[in-house]
């Protein structure tokens, strides 16, 4: 009776660990399902196909949970993502992230690296894939989308502890500057077999 009790409860624990940390294969394959409904904008590889959207294939996980996870609580608006957010799920937030961010990108400069903005390489990289977990990759980014996220960071638009504060003091020439460095940079992004 006892074995069977412990091998009964055994099976139990084993269920629960299996659905909390469901494979990142088996989330990224249904994620690419719902990517269907992105691929007009983001392309399925995370490409983006039209230049105010931004590219998303290879950026972490956790950034893309968060994007999305703002776009539907409303902490970060935008007239086509918000709603786009408002029909998805927390599983399908995580399976779609799961797809893109299974990808791999990868960054070739069309300048000297020199002219790389000091106070950004820190965190996005000279060449703009981003060297630390938080941050997202800007390269190839087009500069009209690094512009208008850095613009709505200093308006108070969208709220982030860092980036807010360094947009703050940033002027429209800096901006613009910036913009144009990582948005010359040229991206690839490759599918993960
Ligand atoms: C009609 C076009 C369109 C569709 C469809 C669309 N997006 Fe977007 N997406 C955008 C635009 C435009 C932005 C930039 C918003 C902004 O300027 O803040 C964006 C931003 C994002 C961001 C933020 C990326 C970053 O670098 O901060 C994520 C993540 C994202 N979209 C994921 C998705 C996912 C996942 C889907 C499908 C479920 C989707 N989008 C469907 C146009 C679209
Ligand atoms: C200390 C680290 C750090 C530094 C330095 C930094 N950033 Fe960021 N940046 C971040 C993080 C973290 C985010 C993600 C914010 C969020 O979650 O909304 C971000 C987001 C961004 C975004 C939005 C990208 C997107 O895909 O929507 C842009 C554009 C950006 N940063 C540009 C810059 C520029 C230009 C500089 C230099 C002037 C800079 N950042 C310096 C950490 C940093």
């Amino acid at each position: 009776m006892r074995a069977v009790f412990i091998l009964g409860l055994g099976g139990l624990l084993l269920a629960g660990t299996a659905q909390a940390q469901q494979p990142v294969e088996a989330m990224a394959a249904a994620g690419k399902k719902i990517a269907g409904q992105c691929r007009t904008c983001h392309g399925i590889d995370g490409y983006a196909k039209i230049p105010i959207a931004p590219h998303i294939g290879g950026e972490p996980a956790s950034y893309i949970i968060r994007q999305l996870t703002a776009f539907r609580d409303g902490t970060r608006t935008h007239e086509m993502m918000s709603v786009v957010a408002k029909m998805l799920t927390d599983q399908q937030i995580a399976d779609v992230a799961a797809w893109y961010s299974s990808h791999s990108a990868t960054a070739t400069l069309t300048a000297d690296a020199s002219g790389a903005p000091e106070l950004c390489a820190a965190c996005h990289g000279v060449d703009g894939i981003a060297a630390v977990e938080d941050a997202p990759n800007l390269a190839g980014e087009t500069n009209i989308y690094i512009d208008t996220q850095l613009k709505a960071f200093r308006l108070g638009k969208r709220k982030h502890e860092v980036m807010s504060a360094i947009a703050a003091d940033l002027t429209d020439e800096q901006i613009r500057a910036f913009a144009d460095w990582y948005g010359s940079v040229k991206l690839e992004i490759k599918m993960a077999d």
